[in-house]
């Protein structure tokens, strides 16, 4: 009996050790946790439940049949978070450079159908050198079984990818068609082509960290969710992250205790400036309607026009969309209805709830935009309030202008309750700029343009810059003072706890991608 064990022991051993004692320190050299110290950091302690152990890579290509190391370069497995069940792969550079082969993708995609038949997310811990070279198309075949998971699990558990060493080539794509990527500034990159690609094919010169690093895709191309600054932190935030989210699309999110105290926010009363075009900044709106400490930011440094993220009210997650006139007046453009269509979905794939904050004077003009397809980007975010049925709150703070009103989760296109504050502008533009289109002729033949202009402008306001107009039609539901905001929307999710919505079979629409 001693003598099995003996074997298990040393088999278990040599596992732990993976690339071996000088490539971990390398790895630890470069500021990387290892793939085991990774799951520790993430997982419950001591709740990792390790499945395939000793897998063995079956190449006999370049002499690979004398480099086999046990868990070929992934560490797989289930634990909990926060108690909850959670499963993780977590790729090994220290063997093979994490490299996928076809055993190393097979550990990979046993966890995900794990993951998808017991409803728990998924946790990928990517650093990996890319497709196994010596293997050729076994590990592309490899990457593909992966992907494939990955659109099968969309929707039905929340994946979420970091990014914690090289992750290049086709690689890149099984992130991308997960929900969040975390990556990791200064030790990770994400690209299609490196570097020296680039250098042959454009002539361009760029470093690794230009082309592909956390910056540059938290503010450039908007590829990752959250930014960490080192691997303690990268866990830490997808541990918060987790805190917010159901375990599937079955299932609603967590609610935590809250001991109700008095939820007016009377700061919120003096937070519009006088001026309608004077900024402030929404941050501090969210703020002082969710719980303490419990607004979690996604995507903070791209399109920072609009805000997304997750906030806890009264113990229940709800996400939040909301425009932020600190940052191009709050406009609505490519980029921000990108970003904001993305998070909408996510909100209603998993029965998170919504409360969208609206101050938006329309969608930004220009070459620029049009070239760009603001037409088409405008409409994914059209599309993605319309298509949402999980219970939604909109609240117009101060401007709804033209069709930005409409998309923003109006009532007309299935927000549950529409509040305005006594501040909102419903209308199809500023009063100055519908003044110079209606009333040109007049102004231009009045002895004082400018004075006409004033007046007619204030004509206009006084006709339709305030939310009484819309709340006579029900658009509004109800305008309330800022200071009972919060009361108002715990009350209001309450009631839309067991919201149910018809909508027609079909097979899935055809989002304006
Ligand atoms: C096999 C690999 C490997 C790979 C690295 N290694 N990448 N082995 N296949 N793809 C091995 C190295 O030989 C080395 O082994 C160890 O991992 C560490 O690599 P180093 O080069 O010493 O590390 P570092 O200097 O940090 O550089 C890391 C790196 C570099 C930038 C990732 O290794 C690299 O450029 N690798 C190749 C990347 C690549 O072209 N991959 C294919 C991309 S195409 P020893 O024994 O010396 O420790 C692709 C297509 C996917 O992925 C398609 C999906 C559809």
């Amino acid at each position: 009996m001693s003598e099995h064990k003996e074997r298990l022991e040393k088999m278990r051993a040599e596992a732990l050790l993976g690339g071996g004692a000088n490539r971990i320190e390398k790895q630890h050299a470069k500021g990387k946790l290892t793939a085991r110290e990774r799951i520790e950091l993430l997982l419950d302690k001591g709740s990792f439940q390790e499945i395939g152990m000793f897998v063995m890579h079956r190449s006999t290509d370049f002499g690979m049949e004398n480099q086999r190391v046990p868990g070929d370069g992934v560490v797989t497995g289930y634990g909990t978070v926060n108690g909850r069940l959670t499963y993780v792969f977590s790729q090994d550079f220290t063997v093979f450079g994490g490299s996928l082969s076809e055993t190393h993708a097979e550990k990979i995609c046993k966890i995900m159908d794990m993951a998808m038949a017991n409803g728990a997310p998924l946790i990928g811990l990517n650093d990996s050198g890319g497709a196994r070279i010596q293997e050729g198309v076994n590990s592309l075949g490899g990457y593909a079984d992966i992907f494939y998971r990955n659109v099968l699990a969309s929707g039905v558990v929340p994946q979420i990818s970091a990014i914690m060493g090289p992750c290049a080539g086709g690689a890149v794509y099984s992130p991308a068609m997960t929900d969040f990527v975390v990556m990791v500034q200064k030790t990770s990159y994400m690209f299609v082509t490196g570097p020296n690609v680039v250098k042959t094919v454009t002539n361009e010169e760029v470093s690794a960290e230009e082309l592909g690093g956390a910056s540059t895709h938290s503010t450039r191309s908007g590829v990752n969710q959250l930014v960490a600054v080192n691997d303690v932190d990268c866990i830490a935030k997808i541990r918060q992250l987790l805190s917010y989210l159901p375990q599937n699309n079955n299932e609603k999110p967590p609610i935590i205790d809250y001991i109700f105290g008095d939820e007016s926010r009377p700061a919120l009363d003096t937070i519009i400036p006088e001026s309608s075009n004077q900024p402030y900044d929404m941050k501090e709106v969210i703020q002082e309607l969710a719980d303490e400490d419990s607004f979690f930011e996604i995507q903070k440094d791209f399109a920072d026009n609009i805000v997304v993220g997750f906030l806890r009210m009264a113990g229940r997650s709800l996400g939040v969309i909301a425009n932020q006139p600190y940052s191009l007046a709050g406009v609505l453009d490519v980029n921000s209805s990108k970003k904001a269509a993305r998070f909408v979905r996510f909100c209603d794939a998993f029965n998170i709830p919504m409360l969208v904050l609206v101050d938006v004077p329309g969608f930004l003009p220009g070459t620029d935009q049009e070239w760009n397809g603001i037409i088409s980007n405008g409409a994914k975010l059209l599309y993605a309030f319309s298509e949402a049925t999980v219970p939604s709150v909109t609240v117009i703070t101060r401007k709804a202008y033209g069709g930005a009103y409409d998309v923003m989760n109006s009532k007309h296109i299935g927000a549950d309750f529409n509040f305005a504050w006594p501040t909102a502008e419903i209308a199809v533009m500023g009063a100055k700029g519908a003044s110079e289109i209606i009333f040109r002729k007049e102004i231009g033949n009045s002895e004082d343009p400018e004075q006409k202009l004033r007046e007619k402008e204030l004509e206009y306001a006084e006709k339709f810059a305030h939310p009484y107009r819309a709340a006579e039609r029900g658009f509004i539901d109800e305008v309330i003072n800022p200071s009972e905001t919060r009361k108002r929307l715990i009350a209001a999710f309450d009631s839309l706890e067991n919201k149910k919505v018809w909508r027609p079979g079909k097979k899935h629409g055809n989002i304006p991608l």
